[in-house]
């Protein structure tokens, strides 16, 4: 599936940059090419691109992790055999999709991203992973959207490395946790940075109201997501809950 003949040259410990605007250089048979991690639309064009930059190289071990969370944490509510249908929310070439497929019983799996470039990614690299993959945009409020997604029935939420950095926006999220049903697992990760006090990108008031309205959390872990170009860990939170109810704010607008 993957390309093993990739060549990535990386910069070194200099290269102390915001984690969106980490780059590397691809070497092409047109010369050197420069990309940023975060342009995934041209990162997912190459196969096994991703992997070899995100995975190997940064030893991202995400999708390993919150997968075995949200396991430990159904099987503290006695709930290890329930099928999941889960809608993976900023799913990408499908990584977490195929984590989830190994890690438990499934009914649905449903990805959802903004960008074709990603669906792409998934035909080509783990056909088979996903039920549906929907490119749509859950900012915007569009019942035509909602209505298809509600009719999954989803159980499950999972975002993994996509809430932030001018990825997946507080009301993508809000939408997209408003889209499963009461009750679901809601799993997804995030930079310590912005669900802490010193947060700038809307997530922490958001998420901090949310748990005190909607999401009943059972785990927060904090741990390294990835390290980054420059070999420093990166830590993230990790957080399980279920959804009580859904979740509105004034706080948040389109
Ligand atoms: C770092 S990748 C993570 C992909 C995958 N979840 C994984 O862990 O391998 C972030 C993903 O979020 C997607 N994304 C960014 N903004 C989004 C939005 N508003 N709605 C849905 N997906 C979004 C990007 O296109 C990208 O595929």
């Amino acid at each position: 599936m993957h390309s093993c003949n990739l060549q990535v040259k990386y910069p070194g410990r200099e290269c102390m940059l915001e984690q969106d605007e980490e780059w590397f250089h691809l070497m092409t048979k047109d010369g050197q090419e420069c990309i940023r991690i975060h342009e995934y639309e041209r990162v997912y064009d190459v196969p096994g691109l991703y992997e070899e930059v995100v995975y190997n190289k940064l030893q991202c071990d995400s999708p390993q992790v919150l997968t075995a969370l949200l396991k430990e944490n159904m099987e503290a509510q006695g709930e290890e055999t329930t099928p999941l249908r889960v809608l993976d929310f900023g799913a990408g070439n499908g990584i977490v999709g195929e984590c989830l497929q190994d890690a438990f019983e499934t009914e649905a799996i449903v990805g959802v991203d903004i960008i074709k470039e990603a669906k792409r990614a998934v035909e080509r690299d783990r056909p088979g992973i996903y039920d549906n993959y929907y490119v749509i945009d859950l900012s915007q409020e569009d019942n035509r959207n909602k209505k298809k997604l509600e009719s999954w029935n989803f159980n499950t939420l999972v975002t993994v490395a996509a809430l932030g950095f001018g990825d997946i926006p507080t009301r993508a999220f809000v939408n997209a946790f408003n889209t499963v049903s009461n009750g679901s697992w809601v799993v997804f990760n995030i930079k310590d940075r912005f669900f802490s006090g010193d947060d700038d990108s809307g997530y922490n008031q958001m998420l901090q109201e949310m748990i005190g309205k909607s999401l009943k959390v059972y785990k927060k872990h904090h741990y390294c997501h990835r390290l980054s170009m420059a070999g420093d860990p990166l830590h993230y939170y990790a957080i399980v809950g279920r959804k009580e109810n859904d979740f509105e704010s004034p706080a948040i607008s389109y």
